[in-house]
C-alpha cells in the first residue's frame, strides 16, 4: 500500500464445488487405473467435476457471492479473476462474473499462472489497493480443468478436479490481522512446455491447420514437475516468511497449493517443519488449479485447522513455470459453507 503502514487486508473468504462427484473407483471403471494407485501415488480420493454446459465462470460467480457476503460488502472497486479455463478464449471471463454479481461497471480482468494464479492474482488486487486506484478488490481463483484433460489420460484425469474459491480485500492497516505481506512470485519460461495445451493459442492458429486433437488437451511432465513443484514452494515458502519476519518454525499453518500429497510431505521436510502444520484437502477435491489455495484456506477454516491469529504462509506452484507465495496472520471471518458433500469424509 501507498505510505507506511498500509495494506491489502483479506476481510472475506468464500469457496464453490459443482455437486458433481468423480470418486477413483469411477475413473477406474473406464480407465487403466485403481483407487489403489492414485490413493497412495496422490493422496486424491474423489474430486467435483461441472456438468455439460456449465463453465468456470459459474463457479466464479458462486464463490465470489460467498466471499461478498463473508466480507458484509455487495461490490468491490475491481474483480480479478484467475484461471486457465476461461468460459471462451475471448474476452476474459472476469467482466461477465462482475456483472452477474451485480456489481456494476468496476474493473475486471482474469490473470492467467495455472495453479499459481491465485497468487498471481492476490499480488495483482494487493497492488491496485496500493497504487489507491482501488479500495477494495475481489480476488478469485477458479477453473475446470475436467473440460481441457484428454479423457483417455488416466494420470491427468486422476489429478484434476473442479472448483472456485475468492477472497476479499479491503485496504487497511499493515499490522492488522488478514494484512497481507512477503509477497513473492517468479517463474521459469526455460521450462513452460512441461506444463502445457499446444493448440488453440496464436502459434497453432496462425498456420491455418486444424489442430490435431491430442495438441488440444492439457500435457503434464509429471516427475520433472514434481521435483520443481518442491523446490520452488520450499524456496518462495522461506521467502515469504523472513520477509515476514518469521522463522519457519513461527509459521502455525502452511496453506500451499493441493497438487499431490507427496509434495506437501516433500516440502514439510524439505523446510523442517512437521508435515501436520500442512493443511491438506486433497483428498476430496484433488487439484482444483487456481481455485486449490482458496478452497484449502475455506476447508481449513470449517475444520479448525485454521484459526483466527494464526501464522499463516500461502505458497503455489504451477504452469509457466510460475510460484509464489504470501504470508497473513489469519483473520477472525465468517465463512459460508462451501457445498456440504464436499467435505463429508468416507
Ligand atoms: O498443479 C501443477 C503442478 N503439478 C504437480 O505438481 C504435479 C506433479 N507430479 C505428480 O504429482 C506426479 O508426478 C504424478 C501424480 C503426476 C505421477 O506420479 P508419479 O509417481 O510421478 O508417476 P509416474 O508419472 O512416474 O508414473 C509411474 C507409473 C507409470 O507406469 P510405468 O511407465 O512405470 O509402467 C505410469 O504410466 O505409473 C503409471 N501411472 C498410472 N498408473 C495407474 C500414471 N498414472 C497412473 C494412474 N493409474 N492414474
Amino acid at each position: 500500500m501507498s505510505g507506511p503502514g498500509r495494506a491489502a487486508v483479506v476481510t472475506g473468504l468464500g469457496a464453490w464445488l459443482p455437486p458433481r462427484v468423480v470418486t477413483n473407483d469411477d475413473l477406474a471403471v473406464h480407465l487403466d487405473t485403481s483407487d489403489e494407485w492414485i490413493r497412495t501415488r496422490t493422496g486424491i480420493r474423489r474430486r467435483h467435476v461441472i456438468e455439460p454446459g456449465e463453465a468456470t465462470g459459474d463457479l466464479a460467480v458462486e464463490a465470489g457471492r460467498r466471499a461478498l457476503k463473508s466480507a458484509g460488502a455487495e461490490t468491490a472497486d475491481v474483480v480479478v479473476l484467475a484461471t486457465s479455463t476461461p468460459d471462451q478464449p475471448c474476452p476474459a471471463t472476469a467482466p461477465a462474473v462482475a456483472a452477474r454479481l451485480g456489481m456494476g461497471a468496476v474493473a475486471a480482468f482474469d490473470v492467467a499462472a495455472v495453479c499459481t494464479g491465485f497468487v498471481y492474482a492476490l499480488g495483482a488486487g494487493a497492488g491496485l489497493l496500493a497504487s489507491g486506484f482501488a479500495r477494495s478488490a475481489l480476488v478469485i481463483g477458479a477453473d475446470t480443468f475436467s473440460t481441457i484433460l484428454d479423457p483417455g489420460d488416466r494420470t491427468t484425469r486422476a489429478i484434476f478436479g473442479d472448483g472456485a474459491g475468492a477472497v476479499y480485500l479491503t485496504a487497511g492497516d499493515a499490522a492488522e490481522p488478514g494484512a497481507l505481506h512477503g509477497l513473492s512470485l517468479g517463474s521459469d519460461g526455460e521450462h513452460s512446455r512441461l506444463i502445457e495445451v499446444r493448440a488453440g493459442g496464436s502459434r497453432q492458429r496462425s498456420t491455418g491447420l486444424s489442430a490435431e486433437v491430442a495438441d488440444t488437451y492439457f500435457t503434464m511432465q509429471g516427475r520433472p514437475v514434481f521435483a520443481r513443484a518442491v523446490r520452488h514452494m520450499a524456496a518462495s515458502v522461506r521467502t515469504s516468511a523472513a520477509e515476514s519476519g518469521w522463522d519457519l518454525g513461527d509459521v502455525d499453518t502452511f496453506v500451499l497449493h493441493q497438487a499431490n500429497a507427496r509434495i506437501l510431505a516433500a516440502v514439510a521436510a524439505q523446510l523442517d517443519v512437521p508435515a501436520e502444520r500442512f493443511v491438506s484437502n486433497i483428498d476430496r477435491v484433488g487439484n482444483t488449479v487456481a481455485a486449490s489455495i482458496p478452497l484449502a484456506l475455506a476447508d481449513a477454516c470449517h475444520s479448525g485447522a485454521l484459526v483466527p491469529g494464526a501464522r499463516v504462509v500461502l505458497g503455489g506452484f504451477g504452469g509457466g513455470l510460475t510460484w509464489g507465495s504470501a504470508a497473513l496472520v489469519w483473520p477472525d471471518l465468517e465463512v459460508p459453507q462451501v457445498r456440504a458433500a464436499a467435505w463429508a469424509t468416507s
